[in-house]
């Protein structure tokens, strides 16, 4: 009896230890994607960091057409009391400015006719666009997402880090 114990025992503290392994390396990890994490937003995501794809700048690219040129201009540069999207004037008013930040401008305000009028969809897919226009590359997977919750905090900066 007191040898059943002991073997059971020993059965049931090597599934701990084997448990207390486990735990140890999921702990490794979540600390591991914690470090991550910091130094990745320490070092902050830019423009230039490939935020929007091809395919969603053409998607952006009908939107501006419908809803957007009629005012900026076919190359957004505006004119005649509109500002520019793009080159140095928008530079100047984004520049350090977020994604996040520009995706509420133009929910907020554009097209100032029907502000808000556009799905979430739609107003990423015209950033895309500008971003094309103002020269950021575009990456092969990462899109700008529709839920402005989601933005990650990307900064608007006029040069290459
Ligand atoms: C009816 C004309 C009109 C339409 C249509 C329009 N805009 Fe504008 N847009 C303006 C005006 C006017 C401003 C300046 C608003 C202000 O500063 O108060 C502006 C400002 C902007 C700015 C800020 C530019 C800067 O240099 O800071 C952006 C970006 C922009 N519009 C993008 C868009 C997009 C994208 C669309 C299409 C979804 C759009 N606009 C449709 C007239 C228009």
């Amino acid at each position: 009896m007191p040898e059943r114990a002991s073997s059971f025992c020993s059965k049931e503290s090597n599934q701990m230890s084997k448990r207390i392994v486990g735990g140890a390396i999921v702990l490794g990890l979540a600390a591991l994607a914690a470090g991550a994490g910091i130094s990745f937003g320490a070092e902050g995501r830019t423009v230039w960091d490939g935020i929007y794809t091809e395919a969603q700048a053409a998607r952006g690219q009908s939107v501006l057409t419908d809803q957007c040129v009629l005012c900026h201009g076919e190359t957004m540069h505006g004119g005649g009391g509109v500002p520019s999207a793009v080159g140095p004037e928008f530079m100047f008013n984004w520049k350090d400015k977020s994604v996040a930040e520009l995706f509420a401008y133009l929910k907020m305000m554009m097209p100032p006719t029907a502000p808000g009028s556009l799905s979430d969809q739609k107003y990423a897919d015209v950033m895309a666009v500008l971003f094309k226009m103002n020269k950021f590359p575009a990456s092969e997977g990462n899109e700008i997402p529709a839920n402005p919750d989601a933005l990650p905090d990307v900064r608007i900066v006029s040069d290459k880090p």
